[in-house]
């Protein structure tokens, strides 16, 4: 929960108050402890010889794309504004405000401006301007539906504009003007993107809350953003889970009026009906989709906004208990996305396209939403999940929609992995073109498989780096002919990324080491606040080390230049590429009245990629067992949802502390990994441990 009067955000126990200042000694910024060192061969090179065989592709060698990317990082301004104006735009932008910026606290506060000053919108150009080439009757969304026998749907660009317009006058026969922000809390149907579109086309915001999120974290979100009009779904099955969001809509709605916001308006998707799916219904303030939408008329003229016009908000989780809104808008982002997605897919007009991420995640904002349609390209929308009814379920889709590029998860691929070669083998891939992933760093077992089983070893990895605040790729392999792969490595910078490696004492690091991984210069989808507290958004991304953005991530660069991902130099973990704040599972298990003290640190995991490790200190008269760790798991995901599940409970009598009452992660860490072959001596310095008994109790007692 992070609603301001329930507990103290970000406090991991209920004694203490200013927890928040536990956090700061060995917790913020160490550089991580699972060092992907296996990870690190620099020199297991992979080159696929046929991939670009007999097709053109954007880039047609090292030299075009090192010269690009020179061109970008000597003149960002006029690189990207020559992109920038290849889009419909109604009022062109100054030339001398392409590209402002302060990088630098010390200067100032952080300001970000892409192509101020210049009208346009990002609908428009997504979906108009492709019916306006011609592109009316092709394909936008290739809908697959959770089941094999359910819904399936081609809807064209002609279609999706009409219903985005349909759905942005029902926006305003609600009420909803330029800049109000709206919430959408939806399965992953063509009308999640559709009703995005339809936000952008009006000038309003978009806050899209993950359809596997709890109450409690819809209500936070509702609460933070102040929305009015929420746009849901009775419900929807994924894989053989009902997933009932009306309900969980109503019940956050309930949650934050009882705080002081009330929703006006919820706009209700039916996608199961009634006999799968009873819904409450309250007249006036719940509207049925096809009631409201359908009536409505197919022009919608757009609104034509300021390039610097906020587009939409993203809940992402940081050190702290309380979800960040991350703030992007609308020209820089429109022009990143579309061209990130042009480049690292090497998308050509034939292709078919295949994102498995949800739009509730960056991924599907950037990967779904707005880069493709951008690109006029073609896209499945996948409903239901990899392995469900059978782990051959996204190689079924490859084969059925001819599939040229598919964009995934190393968590996913690891998970399909050991269901076994045999529900790769028996479909038809030959379609295959590149294979991308996102979310995590990917082991080179899994990257070997992705590449020779799935791909044949003819299709390139493109291990994409980047993250909601960056709002696009930014490290990659870029599908070049001849480019060298390296297993488990981001590889190179896109256009205009600049990286840097900081150490400790934040000193560049020049040629091979590791340390922070910073970038230097804004690129067009640089985050821009964190939605209603900028101050916060500097005190994150930009204090700690001043002249750069600081990513949260330990990096290592090789000796040929190549960037490989170590993991997350702050609290937060990335769970099957979920990020988790350990802050916000620790917040939720302080609530449950068992729990005295909690808390959360990461541990290896074979799929998850991270599992979440609760230590729990239990209140005087509670005892361990193991239906009170049932129920406090149960607990967290009823707080959060079910990407926060704790993977282990370790009851604890007390965790370790520094004499003025800091919590010493760092050891935490290293006993939930290391269990009793932990390093006793290895633990680094104990001097500042009020009681060191309570290690050896921790080391006796753990749990895996
Ligand atoms: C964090 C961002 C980017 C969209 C999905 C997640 C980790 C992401 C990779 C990768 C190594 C990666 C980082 C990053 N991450 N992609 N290819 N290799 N790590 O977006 O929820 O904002 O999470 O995910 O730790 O900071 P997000």
């Amino acid at each position: 929960s992070f609603l301001g009067n329930r507990v103290n955000v970000g406090c991991a126990g209920k004694m203490q108050k200013g927890n928040e200042d536990s956090r700061d000694e060995d917790v913020l910024y160490h550089l991580p402890y699972a060092n992907l060192e296996r990870h690190h061969d620099s020199d297991n090179v992979v080159v696929p010889e046929v991939f670009h065989e007999g097709r053109a592709t954007h880039l047609k060698s090292l030299d075009e794309y090192k010269k690009l990317y020179e061109e970008s990082i000597a003149d960002p301004a006029g690189f990207w504004s020559n992109i920038a104006r290849s889009f419909y735009w109604k009022e062109d932008f100054p030339s001398a405000t392409a590209c402002t910026y302060n990088f630098d606290l010390n200067v100032g506060p952080i300001a970000i401006n892409w192509f101020k000053g210049g009208k346009t919108n990002i609908c428009y150009n997504a979906v108009d301007r492709q019916v306006e080439n011609g592109l009316g009757s092709k394909v936008a969304f290739h809908y697959e539906g959770n089941d094999l026998e359910d819904e399936h749907r081609d809807i064209t660009y002609e279609e999706v504009k009409d219903e985005v317009c349909r759905v942005a006058n029902s926006l305003k026969e609600m009420g909803v003007k330029k800049g109000d922000c709206v919430c959408l809390y939806m399965p992953m149907v063509p009308e999640l993107p559709i009703a995005m579109l339809a936000c952008a086309r009006i000038g309003a915001v978009h806050s899209v809350v993950f359809g596997g999120f709890s109450a409690e974290a819809l209500a936070g979100r509702i609460f933070d953003a102040k929305n009015n009009v929420v746009i849901t779904c009775d419900g929807v099955m994924r894989g053989k889970k009902l997933i009932e969001l009306k309900k969980v809509a109503d019940e956050a709605a309930k949650l934050s009026q009882a705080r002081g916001h009330n929703v006006g308006h919820k706009l209700v998707l039916q996608r199961l009906g009634p006999e799968k799916c009873k819904v409450d219904f309250v007249e006036g303030v719940d509207h049925w989709w096809n009631e409201m939408v359908k009536p409505q008329s197919t022009v919608c003229e757009p609104e034509w906004v300021d390039a610097e016009d906020p587009l939409f908000i993203l809940y992402t989780s940081g050190s702290t208990g309380q979800p960040k809104g991350i703030l992007h808008t609308t020209g820089g982002y429109m022009v990143y996305s579309a061209t990130t997605f042009k480049y690292a897919f090497d998308y050509q007009p034939e292709d078919v396209f295949f994102c498995t991420a949800d739009c509730g995640w960056i991924t599907g904002h950037s990967y779904v939403t707005y880069g493709p349609l951008l690109n006029g390209a073609s896209q499945v929308v996948f409903e239901g999940v990899p392995n469900c009814p059978r782990p051959d379920r996204l190689w079924r889709i490859v084969e059925k929609y001819r599939v040229q590029q598919v964009y995934t998860a190393p968590t996913a691929i690891r998970a399909l992995m050991v269901a076994g070669d045999k529900y790769v083998k028996g479909t038809d891939r030959s379609s295959l073109k590149i294979l991308g992933t996102v979310g995590e760093p990917i082991n080179p077992e899994a990257w070997n498989w992705y590449f020779k089983v799935v791909g044949d070893e003819r299709c390139p990895v493109v291990d994409t780096w980047w993250q909601t605040e960056t709002g696009g790729h930014m490290i990659l392999p870029l599908p070049i002919p001849g480019l060298h792969m390296k297993p488990g490595a981001a590889s190179l910078p896109f256009f205009g990324v600049v990286p840097v490696i900081l150490d400790e004492d934040g000193n560049e690091v020049d040629g091979e080491g590791q340390g922070f991984l910073m970038v230097k210069k804004p690129w067009p989808s640089t985050l821009r606040s964190i939605s209603g507290d900028h101050e916060r958004m500097q005190d994150i991304y930009f204090s700690r080390f001043k002249g750069y953005y600081m990513s949260g991530d330990g990096c290592r660069r090789d000796k040929d230049g190549y960037y490989w991902l170590t993991g997350r130099v702050d609290d937060v973990l990335n769970v099957s590429g979920h990020r988790i704040g350990t802050a916000e599972v620790e917040s939720a298990l302080v609530l449950h009245p068992a729990v005295g003290e909690a808390a959360v640190v990461g541990i290896g995991h074979d799929i998850k990629g991270e599992g979440i490790y609760a230590y729990v200190t239990l209140m005087n008269k509670f005892q361990p067992d193991d239906d009170l760790k049932k129920e406090l798991i149960q607990y967290v995901r009823k707080e959060i949802g079910p990407i926060a599940t704790p993977d282990v409970i370790h009851f604890a009598a007390a965790v370790p502390k520094t004499r003025s009452g800091k919590i010493m992660r760092r050891i935490l860490r290293k006993i939930a990994n290391e269990g009793s072959k932990v390093d006793k001596d290895g633990l680094g310095d104990v001097s500042t441990l009020a009681d060191p008994s309570v290690v050896e109790a921790l080391i006796e007692t753990h749990a895996n």
